[in-house]
Order: C-alpha cells, then sequence, then structure tokens
C-alpha cells in the first residue's frame, strides 16, 4: 500500500475482437484507465500503458461461421476498428497490440510449456460434446436447443439469451449442434487444469489480507470465490482457433482463451520493449494495475495471479484491480449480440470534435460502485448545463474580457480583496482532494473536483462582475481578470485528464503550461502575458441531434422486437393425444357465411355474428374483434363447428364455432373453403 514505487504498469482488459467498442467498455475500463495514466504523466511519473486486442476464444470463432469467413477476418476487422476508435477518443496506449501476433504464440506458448515441465497441472478425462458429423468437441456455446428454464428455442449450451439462465449443455431439450445440426454425442477427451486450490491459501492471504483497501466489489468477488472453495480450471479446450498446445498428444487443441489472453499483457509489452521488459514485469518498484469490467475479476484476482504464481521468476502482482459495474443503455443492458449499445466510431462520426462530451458524461456517471446508465437526454444536459454553461462559459468571459479591455494581455492584478483571496483560496483544496480521488481510483468524485474548480471561478466572475466595474474602475477590473485567467489556467491542468482535447485547446488558447505543480498558485500566468484568441470550448448540443440518437436506437428496439415475434410466430404447439375417428366423425364441421357483424359492447375481443349455416340462421360470438372488424366478416364464407352445444356469452346465446388457425404469436385467420362453397357443405 504505502509502499514507494518507481512507475506505474498500467493495463486494459483486451477487449474482444469480435465486434467495436462501446460506451460500456469505455465507462469500465478505458476511460478511467486513461484518466489514470494522463494523471501520472502530467506528474511526471514513469508510466506503461498497455492494452491490445483479445483474439482468441469460441464467439470470434462463432461469428466468422456466421459471416463466412474466417476468425483472421472477423479480427483484423475489429482490431482496425478498436483500435482506431481508442485513438479517436484520446485513448492512446503505448501499444495496442494483438494476441494473435506471432510474439504472443511464442509467449503463451513458452509460458504453458514452462508450467508443464514444472508439472504445475494435472490432466483430467471427462465426456464433452462432440459432433459426430463435423468431427469436432463442440464448446457449450456450439450447442443450441430448447431452454429448460423459458422454453425459448435457440438457447445456447452455456446460457439462454431469452431469459438469462446460466445452463450446460446437458440441461438442453433437444440439443443441435450448430456446426451441422447433428445431435451432439458425448465422447472422453483429456484436458490440462491449474489445480487453483493449490493457491487458496496463498490468495487469501496476499488479497482478503493484505489488500482490504480494494474496492469492496472486487474484494467481495474475491472473498466469494475463495470462501466457496476453488477447484481445478482447464486451461485448454478442443478447438481449432487460438494457441496450440504446445506437448505430444495435444493434435487438436489449443489454449483456453482465458488462460491465453492476460498473458497478452506481457506478450505486448515485450513486442513493445523487446529488450527492456522485464523491469515492467519482475520488478519489485514497479507498481501494476488492472483496469477491468466486473466480468473479468476472478481472472485478474485469482486465475492469472496463480498462473504467475506458478510459473514464478519474479512476476510482480497487481498493486490494484479497479473494476468497475455496468453501464446500462435508456434502462436496458447494453448488448453487442442484441445490438444494443452506441458504438464508440459511430459517435466520433455522429459527434465530430466531441471526444471529451463523452469522456466526461461517462466519467460523471461512471458505474464504480453500482450499475448506471447512460441516457442522451443526460449527455445532453450534461454537455449543455455544466460544460457549456459552466467550463466554457467562465472562460469565454475572461478570455473575452481581457481582450476587450486589455489588448488580450494579462492585466496586472493590483490589492486582493476578501473574495478573491478566498476564491483562490479554494483551489488548492480542490486539488489536494482530486489527487487523493485520482490516486484512490474514485474518477467520477475527482472529476466532481475538476468541475468544481470550474464553479468557483464560473461563481467569481458573475459576482465581481468585471464587465460593470470596467465602466467606473479599471485597476479593479484588471484584479479580477487577473485572477480569473489564473483558474483558467487551473482548469487547463485540472482537466487534463478528463477532457484532454479541451484541456489542450485551452492551455493554447491561453498559452499557459501543463505542470502539476502549478495547480492552485496564483500566478501561473504572469502579467503582460498575450493570450491568444477567444474560441469556444464547448458548444450546445440541440434536441435535434438527440432526436436522431434516440431514432437511432428505437429502430434497434423495434427490429429487435420484430426479430422476437417473428420467431415467436414460428413456435408451433405439440400435437395433441390421439383421436378417434368416431371423436372425429361426430363433430359436424361446413361450411357458412356471415350475414351481419358487430362488436359485443363493452368488450375489446367479441363479435356477434349472424350467419348462415345452409341449415339455418343463427348466432355466433366469437372471440375475433382483435383481428378482424365487423365490416371485413360480412359476407365472408367461414367454416363453422355446428354441433357445439350452445353456450351464453355476455348474455348472448352462441350456437356453435369459427374455425380459425392459430400461429405461435397468438395471430389468428378464419378458414374458408378454396372457392366458395354452397353454405351448409361438410368438412371432413
Ligand atoms: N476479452 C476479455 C473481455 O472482454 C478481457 C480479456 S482481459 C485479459 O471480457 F486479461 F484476458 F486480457
Ligand atoms: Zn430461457
Amino acid at each position: 500500500m504505502g509502499k514507494n514505487y518507481k512507475r506505474t504498469l498500467v493495463t486494459c482488459a483486451l477487449p474482444y475482437a469480435n465486434g467495436p467498442v462501446h460506451i460500456g467498455h469505455l465507462a469500465g475500463v478505458y476511460v478511467p484507465a486513461d484518466i489514470y495514466v494522463r494523471y501520472l504523466r502530467m506528474r511526471g511519473e514513469e508510466v506503461l500503458y498497455v492494452c491490445g486486442s483479445d483474439e482468441h476464444g469460441v464467439p470470434i470463432t462463432i461469428k466468422a461461421r456466421q459471416q463466412g469467413c474466417t476468425p483472421q477476418d472477423i479480427v483484423d476487422k475489429y482490431h482496425k476498428i478498436i483500435d482506431e476508435s481508442f485513438k479517436g477518443l484520446g485513448i492512446n496506449f503505448d501499444i495496442y497490440g494483438r494476441t494473435s501476433s506471432k510474439v504472443h504464440e511464442k509467449n503463451a506458448s513458452e509460458f504453458f510449456k514452462k508450467l508443464y515441465d514444472d508439472g504445475k497441472f494435472i490432466t483430467k478425462e471427462s465426456e464433452q460434446y462432440y459432433d459426430p458429423e463435423a468431427k469436432t468437441f463442440l464448446a457449450d456455446r456450439y450447442i443450441v436447443g430448447t431452454c429448460p428454464k423459458c422454453g425459448a428455442e435457440g438457447a445456447y449450451g452455456d446460457q439462454c439469451e431469452k431469459c438469462g439462465s446460466t445452463l450446460s449443455p446437458e440441461e438442453l431439450i433437444n440439443p443441435k449442434s450448430k456446426l451441422s445440426g447433428a445431435e451432439p454425442i458425448k465422447k472422453k477427451t483429456t484436458h490440462w487444469y491449474l489445480p487453483l486450490q493449490d493457491y487458496e491459501q496463498w490468495l487469501r492471504e496476499w488479497i482478503l489480507e493484505g489488500h482490504k483497501e480494494w474496492r469492496s466489489n472486487v474484494y467481495g468477488q474475491v472473498k466469494s470465490w475463495l470462501d466457496g472453495g476453488l477447484q481445478p480450471r482447464a486451461v485448454t479446450r478442443d478447438l481449432d482457433w487460438g494457441v496450440p498446445v504446445p506437448v505430444e498428444g495435444a493434435e487438436g487443441k489449443v489454449l483456453y482463451v482465458w488462460f491465453d489472453a492476460p498473458i497478452g499483457y506481457i506478450s505486448n509489452t515485450q513486442e513493445l520493449l523487446p529488450n527492456d521488459w522485464e523491469k515492467w514485469w519482475k520488478s519489485e518498484d514497479t507498481k501494476l494495475v488492472h483496469f477491468i469490467g466486473k466480468d473479468n475479476i476472478v481472472f485478474h484476482c485469482i486465475v492469472f495471479p496463480a498462473m504467475l504464481k506458478a510459473y514464478g521468476d519474479g512476476y510482480i502482482l497487481p498493486e490494484n484491480v479497479p473494476a468497475n459495474e455496468f453501464l446500462n443503455l435508456e434502462g436496458d443492458k447494453i448488448s453487442t449480440s442484441r445490438g444494443w449499445a452506441v458504438w464508440a466510431h459511430e459517435y466520433l462520426q455522429d459527434f465530430p470534435g466531441k471526444q471529451d462530451v463523452l469522456r466526461y458524461v461517462l466519467t460523471a456517471n461512471a458505474p464504480e460502485t453500482k450499475d448506471n446508465d447512460f441516457s442522451w437526454k443526460d449527455f445532453q444536459a450534461r454537455n449543455n448545463s455544466e460544460l457549456v454553461a459552466i467550463f466554457g462559459n467562465f472562460v469565454n468571459r475572461a478570455v473575452v474580457l481581457t481582450h476587450k479591455y486589455f489588448g488580450g494581455k494579462v492585466p496586472a492584478a493590483g490589492e486582493l480583496l476578501d473574495v478573491d483571496r478566498e476564491t483562490l483560496a479554494q483551489i488548492p483544496l480542490l486539488k489536494a482532494s482530486l489527487e487523493k480521488n485520482i490516486e484512490g481510483y474514485h474518477f467520477r468524485e475527482a472529476l466532481k473536483d475538476a468541475m468544481s474548480i470550474a464553479r468557483v471561478g464560473n461563481k467569481y466572475i458573475s459576482d465581481t462582475e468585471p464587465w460593470k466595474v470596467a465602466k467606473t474602475d479599471m485597476a479593479r477590473t484588471a484584479t479580477i481578470l487577473n485572477v480569473s485567467l489564473q483558474i483558467c489556467a487551473d482548469l487547463g491542468i485540472a482537466f487534463e485528464p478528463f477532457t484532454p482535447f479541451s484541456a489542450e485547446k485551452l492551455r493554447t488558447m491561453l498559452g499557459s503550461p501543463l505542470d502539476w505543480a502549478l495547480l492552485g498558485q496564483s500566478d501561473i500566468l504572469k502579467e503582460g502575458h498575450q493570450l491568444g484568441q477567444a474560441e469556444l470550448l464547448f458548444s450546445k448540443i440541440e434536441d435535434a441531434e438527440i432526436q436522431v440518437q434516440l431514432d437511432k436506437l428505437d429502430a434497434i428496439r423495434k427490429e429487435r422486437e420484430e426479430a422476437a415475434k417473428a420467431e415467436a410466430a414460428k413456435q408451433v404447439a405439440p400435437q395433441k393425444e390421439l383421436c378417434t375417428f368416431e371423436q372425429f366423425e361426430a363433430m359436424d364441421i361446413r361450411t357458412a357465411t356471415v350475414l351481419e357483424a358487430e362488436r359485443v359492447p363493452k368488450t375489446d375481443k367479441l363479435l356477434k355474428l349472424t350467419i348462415d349455416t345452409g341449415i339455418d340462421k343463427r348466432t355466433i360470438v366469437s372471440g375475433i374483434a382483435e383481428y378482424y372488424t365487423p365490416e371485413q366478416m360480412v359476407g365472408k364464407q367461414i367454416c363453422i363447428l355446428a354441433n357445439l352445444a350452445p353456450r351464453t356469452i355476455r348474455g348472448i346465446e352462441s350456437k356453435g364455432m369459427i374455425l380459425m388457425a392459430r400461429q405461435g404469436d397468438g395471430k389468428m385467420r378464419f378458414i374458408t373453403p378454396e372457392e366458395a362453397l354452397a353454405n351448409g357443405a361438410q368438412i371432413g
């Protein structure tokens, strides 16, 4: 904890290259990490910032199959999109590598081999699902069937996306291979396992006793895993996409993606610094911090540390693992597969030059302690009423007035009044709080501190009204603007981690330095210093722009609902129990024509129909008003069950039943003969 480190290695969870990154990823991992790194860099610390694409795993192979291309095509495509999105948002890793790289394949392979040679694994034979037609083992995701919990079709062997239940392939009703459609069979296979239980005591001491300061969500998850008892964990898979298992007799097997991916952090460091990487991974002077989302906690706090411990050779362990909870979008869980997301690359296209607004909103709303929601209305409000109205407005007034009254030169501060001194005195306090918050990984609070500096400035200039004072007292106006400009220069420093584009623009406009030590000093800008031209830091976001985004989401929602309906429509009810020919013969089914039709008062579903059955004219009450208006029914030839015992419905005697076909989603249509027949023609 209170250790003095010489350098900091910051890693960000390697995003799966099976889709673009979205605001959930950004808020959970990359924006907070970037704030942390920028802060440390600004303070002159030695930092290495490592990330890259996670390019193995079953979802990538599934996507490739769906799109009729190779897994390599998929990862090439998304690696590029993701890499560009990060750069576009000012998230500049020292290296953004890939787990399909040669360096990584070699490194991950050697890592496994050493553990294997050192006897750190156990092997186990187990029965796994196998596709007898495609002649391959099937990952859980490759098996689909009916969900035993909710009855939905197309549930995966590990999860039903309809009801969210966690499943195992054994539980699926009517399991089928996604590859060939064949029914999977069980077949024996052997895999290597890391016996995690051997590391349990050591993990308890290291984390539960040694890192009580970790975030409670992280600490809590670790504790419950450890209390639940650790089990051996398979580190290999039967699959043809991944790092091949580098031992005899392991044909057709690759390293499990969660075994190879974290090693990717090391591989990417090696790729960047082939001769110098070890000081980042094997020196006690290095502080290692993993930024991740909450679904990654067990891998970064239990599995990967156990792997490193097993490896030995001086690998360091993380000093902290700040994991965030999840961000929802307009009240719904973000989902790559369902397309419910705001994608980083689309945001950059739709809001050019507004990278900082997204960074700001995602930080202000960061799901640090609980799941949080992103809404476009909130995005707009935070831009318009915080960035524009407070931060931007303050800076603009100070700079414009300095140009107006003093030719853009920083005017001299005269004698300070209480209001000046009290205002300036707040900055060092906010600075101290900001430092403490960032260093404690409380980025939302840290942003509030930075914003408080802008609020202090904005209030100061509003209260002191230099535009009025200028009419009578230029010396006092000079002092007010001098104080205001010092606060502007503070903002150019304090906002660097959060909104780096605007902070840089502000510093260029002021000609002010980026030096943390100067923040809070009342003479950052010297008297007579020439300012650049005033430029707006932020601009208002109009309702129309927000509406475009809301419409986009509506379209996704509709598409999803329609797909769900189409799916439901296809569902067919199982066949009923057998009936005898006599039972069938007992039913008098015949053609008839609707003569009159009217709604049954005070009901939504019922029509009262007068029909000509060929035998008589009679009344039938039918629940079809949801699907047909009375006008649509009049004159239609239909089929009826004529000898159904009469029933009284809403006080009307109904004699018989209209035959309707009903599909899975409830939609109904009446049955009509292929060509008009005489009424009373018998059906059978
Ligand atoms: N790809 C994983 C995810 O998106 C994260 C991998 S992190 C690493 O959840 F450590 F394994 F690299
Ligand atoms: Zn289900």
